[in-house]
């Protein structure tokens, strides 16, 4: 289903405005009592829109409508064993005694005034209620998380049988809608497209490429942060998939002066961000001038962003600026180029199934993701030709054996990142060194907003640690990143 993430600012009257079918009020990690505590306007639930709260967001439309929500002291945290205790559309046909995922420390002591408790666990009595007239509805748990059981179900429920949602929010239909927006937007003007070689560029452009053919032209900038082998991927591989002219810039040594004696990661982004439309606005001059007429001055620019990276770079305002994805935030100011996005609204899974439906083959739609910053943001330290071959080397040796191991679809995606301002005393040879750690970041995900280590085999962790201390100079330490996300970022910067 199409759903869009607003802040909890946003008035009665704009959601009106957004003509919603459902609303659904997340959690989050206050409590409705602290002063300063996230709260929404209770308009909103006047408007006959059918909403579900979350946790956080069951607590605060309690407080909201009239009920009570109290600190008992006591908390629930993990796994917890609930009781369904009422009918209702958003629990029908499951079983009365079930697992769910609960984390909090307040709770409703009082449901409101016309709403049935629908749930109960031991320490709390009121875990989840229900006003189907009103179309209102809360629980006290996670339905989002994997381990409640049932959670999914209680969504879907809430989603089809509550709001009356039907699926039709799948590739035909988000193609369909996009080319027609594309058209309408770019009309018969030129348009140029970043191909980065990752899946969210590639679609992207197989899809203006649907709307608008040979109005557009392709760009791929080696910014010099490129893995092994990636650029004859792109100019050979993807040309022959899609049939877009494609153009290669070779802007390495551009980036590379730009990035020169720099090592905060929001200012690597941003100064990555900047170079790459600067980069587009020269080969828009040259392809202007190749052209030689005077006609249209190529004013759009496509770019393969995400939903997840508008949201982490503080895209809508109350999300808080995790980090500037280098196509959002950290975008210049004075831009010249209008921004075709057609993927703006869309999570990877999505576009991996638009890609395919476009007709890409699956090397291209089922690869793993990479960055747009790509190696730049995976030394952490300044970026330095050196620093780079090493970590490109090491890069390739922990491919090539996630690969060989069949493990390429299990994974999400493998960072290799260089700490490049820590050394470390070792013994090689029969001598000692004092050399970089390679920190190894295998994660699973299903669309990068949370994500878990991988728990790769220990002969396979071996095989790749002996390879890299042994064959890349400078490297004599390897260590595996056993964090999930969050509290750790998938990439390190
Ligand atoms: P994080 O590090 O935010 O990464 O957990 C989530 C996903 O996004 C990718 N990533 C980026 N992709 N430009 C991109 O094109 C960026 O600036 C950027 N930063 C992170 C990251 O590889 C992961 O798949």
């Amino acid at each position: 289903m199409y759903s869009e993430i607003v802040p909890h600012t946003i008035s009665a009257a704009e959601v009106r405005e957004k003509n919603p079918v459902g609303v659904i009020l997340s959690g989050g990690p206050s409590s409705v009592y602290e002063p300063g505590a996230p709260s929404i306007d209770a308009g909103i639930f006047e408007l006959g829109v059918p909403t579900f709260g979350i946790c956080y967001g069951f607590q605060v439309m309690a407080q909201a409508l009239g009920g009570e929500v109290a600190h008992s002291g006591l908390r629930e945290y993990g796994s917890t064993p609930i009781t369904l205790s009422g009918e209702s559309v958003l629990v029908d046909g499951q079983p009365v005694g079930q697992t769910v995922w609960m984390s909090h420390g307040d709770q409703v002591s009082r449901a409101p005034e016309g709403f049935d408790v629908i749930a109960s666990t031991p320490s709390t009595a009121v875990a989840a209620f229900a006003n189907p007239e009103r179309g209102l509805y809360g629980v006290q748990w996670h339905p989002e998380v994997k381990h409640s059981e049932y959670g999914q179900r209680v969504l879907e429920s809430f989603l089809h049988r509550a709001a009356g949602i039907a699926d039709d929010w799948n590739a035909d239909n988000v193609i369909a809608d996009q080319v027609q927006r594309i058209r309408a937007q770019v009309g018969t003007g030129r348009v140029i497209c970043g191909l980065s070689g990752g899946v969210d560029s590639a679609v992207a452009a197989a899809l203006v490429h649907k709307a608008v053919g040979d109005q557009l032209v392709a760009v791929f900038v080696d910014h010099g942060l490129l893995r092994q082998d990636e650029r004859r991927q792109v100019e050979v591989d993807y040309v022959a998939a899609t049939g877009i002219r494609l153009v290669t810039v070779d802007a390495r040594e551009r980036f590379l002066t730009a990035l020169a004696g720099v090592s905060d990661p929001e200012t690597k982004r941003k100064i990555i961000g900047r170079e790459f439309i600067r980069t587009f606005e020269a080969a828009q001059a040259e392809l202007i001038a190749e052209a030689a007429d005077d006609g249209d001055p190529i004013r759009f620019l496509v770019q393969g962003t995400l939903y997840p990276d508008v949201v982490e770079s503080g895209g809508g305002s109350g999300t808080a600026n995790i980090k500037s994805h280098h196509n959002v935030g950290g975008l210049p100011e004075d831009l010249t180029f209008e921004l075709v996005e057609p993927l703006r609204t869309l999570f990877k899974d999505e576009v991996r199934e638009i890609g395919s439906e476009l007709g890409l083959p699956d090397e291209i739609v089922q690869r793993q993701p990479f960055p747009g910053p790509g190696l730049g943001i995976r030394i952490v330290g300044e970026v330095t030709e050196e620093r780079l071959e090493l970590l490109r080397h090491a890069d390739a040796i922990v491919r090539e054996e996630l690969t060989a191991a069949g493990l390429d679809r299990e994974i999400w995606q493998c960072p290799v990142v260089l700490l490049a301002d820590v050394r470390s005393v070792g013994v090689q040879g029969d001598g000692r060194s004092y050399g970089h750690p390679i920190v190894l970041r295998p994660v699973s995900s299903e669309d990068a907003m949370t994500a878990d280590w991988t728990r790769l085999p220990y002969d396979l962790l071996a095989r790749i640690s002996n390879r890299i201390t042994n064959e890349v100079a400078d490297v004599n330490r390897v260590v595996l990143d056993v964090t999930s996300k969050p509290p750790g970022t998938i990439e390190w910067e």
